[in-house]
């Protein structure tokens, strides 16, 4: 092709309004919020990239699929279609569904973890973390030593650490039920997990008899960049590489809310025959009958068709390229970030871009509510507010303090990502007048979900 424009793939069938509001109304919604985010009306946010999670757009063959739901009971039409989908690409033997990501992790984490059981990762969601946690199990988080420094250029920042894997392993097998690896790493920055790390990984875990499973919720993201940046992958297809990884595994947790395409949805897929009865008699129990989880056959419909259109490599190219390219400005911008963009997301840097604000003032905290006081855009943090309260009720700030801009699929065009850049660069302008943040109420666990705040005196962003 001689043109260099990577387009949208899609063109728009069905829009829907977005609103401006005043800084005054912003100000007003941020007070009744008791500053979180989470909190506020969605009505009032003008770009929402609060999370990538159930916010795409599906496609003209989705809402097609969706007519099509078979809604029996037992045995639906639908099941069959969303089980054969999932299985071309992981190749696994049971494929349970259920309402989203963590319900997959709570029945298998329910089935399978005993207190003071250890779960490594690369790096655990916060959900996931909530999941081990609650069965009074540890969440380790061992990613490679690159992932620690947001500012580094690594092409696979989300590897886990083999090394450490390996020593673990060793040390305390009897442990250790199963080691996960989360593609791409979201808490990490979004970054892949190369296919010689998945590999790896997998021959430890096999070699002292402990199941690999993948959190799995960003499998096409990951494949795409194992094609663009591991030698050996460049012609191969995303579908291809991502049978590949799942070859490596012996299960999987999925949110269809990401690349399933859905907006609601996920699995737990996995080969052993009796972890798999286990997890459907709880499945039956919490979820419903294991032929649809919790899901409407036309949302089992919906996942079937958007897991292959998440492997699309025009849709890949310009789903990796409109993150890549809001991280060009602000790289040119010298807005402090975690290198190199993600697959999903743009991570700010507020350790670095608010110095002046401590820890226990959640700089990354602050950081989010100027993004949408100054202009409505709705980001998350990842830093001390979600990471930093302990199990046993002590508080350690998070390694770092983050926000992420998180791209909802197929939803916001180029202009709206320069609109995005523009409040960045007036935010960034003004980053030393930006104040943190006070905790005045958080309940005892996913306290950033629900957990109020006030500025200080002088309100949150100074003059
Ligand atoms: N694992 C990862 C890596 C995730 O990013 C998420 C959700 C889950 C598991 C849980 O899936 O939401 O369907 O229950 N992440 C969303 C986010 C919420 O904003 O990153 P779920």
């Amino acid at each position: 092709m001689p043109f260099k424009t990577i387009i949208e793939p899609f063109r728009i069938k069905a829009v829907e309004p977005i609103r401006h509001t005043t800084r005054a109304e912003r100000e007003a919604a941020l007070q009744a919020a008791g500053y979180n985010l989470f909190l506020l009306k969605a009505e009032d946010v003008l770009i929402d990239l609060l999370t990538d999670s159930g916010t795409g757009a599906m496609s003209s063959a989705q809402w097609a699929g969706v007519m099509q739901g078979d809604e029996s009971y037992a045995g639906a039409r639908s099941f069959y279609r969303f089980e054969a989908a999932v299985q071309e690409i992981t190749h696994l033997k049971h494929v349970i569904p259920t309402h989203q990501g963590r319900a997959a992790e709570r029945i298998l984490f329910g089935s399978l973890l005993k207190p003071d059981d250890i779960v490594p990762n690369n790096t655990h969601f916060d959900t996931t973390r909530a999941n081990v946690e609650y069965r009074h199990a540890q969440a380790l988080d061992i990613p490679i030593a690159e992932a620690r420094r947001p500012q580094e250029l690594h092409p696979f920042k989300g590897n886990i650490d083999l090394k450490v894997l390996a020593q673990i392993l060793t040390e305390q097998r009897e442990h250790i039920p199963l080691v996960m690896i989360t593609v791409t790493n979201n808490s990490g920055g979004g970054q892949p997990v190369s296919m010689a790390n998945i590999r790896a990984a997998s021959e430890i875990c096999r070699s002292h008899g402990v199941p690999l499973f993948l959190d799995a919720c960003r499998f096409a993201e990951n494949a795409w960049f194992i094609k663009m940046r591991e030698e050996g992958y460049a012609d191969a297809t995303p579908m291809a590489i991502a049978q590949e990884m799942f070859s490596y595994v012996d299960g999987c947790t999925m949110s269809a809310k990401k690349d399933g395409m859905a907006n609601i949805g996920g699995f737990l897929a996995l080969n052993d025959d009796d972890l798999a009865q286990r997890c459907k008699n709880m499945l039956i129990l919490t979820e419903g009958f294991p032929t649809y989880g919790g899901l409407a056959g036309y949302d089992l419909e919906a996942i079937a068709v958007g897991l292959h259109e998440a492997l699309d490599e025009d849709y890949l190219r310009y789903r990796i390229r409109s993150v890549a390219y809001l991280g060009e400005i602000l790289t040119r911008e010298g807005i402090p970030m975690v290198q190199p963009p993600g697959g999903h997301a743009i991570y700010l840097d507020a350790k670095s871009m608010l110095a002046h604000i401590p820890p226990g003032e959640f700089p990354a905290w602050a950081l989010s509510l100027a993004l949408y006081l100054e202009g409505g855009i709705r980001s998350v943090e990842i830093g001390s507010v979600m990471f930093g309260l302990q199990p046993d009720g002590s508080e350690i700030p998070a390694t770092n303090e983050l926000v992420r801009l998180a791209f909802p699929r197929r939803v916001y065009t180029q202009s709206h990502v320069d609109y995005v850049a523009e409040v960045l660069i007036h935010v960034n302008n003004r980053r030393d007048r930006i104040r943190g943040v006070r905790m005045v109420e958080s309940p005892p666990v996913l306290r950033h979900f629900t957990a109020r705040f006030e500025p200080g005196e002088d309100g949150l962003i100074v003059g």
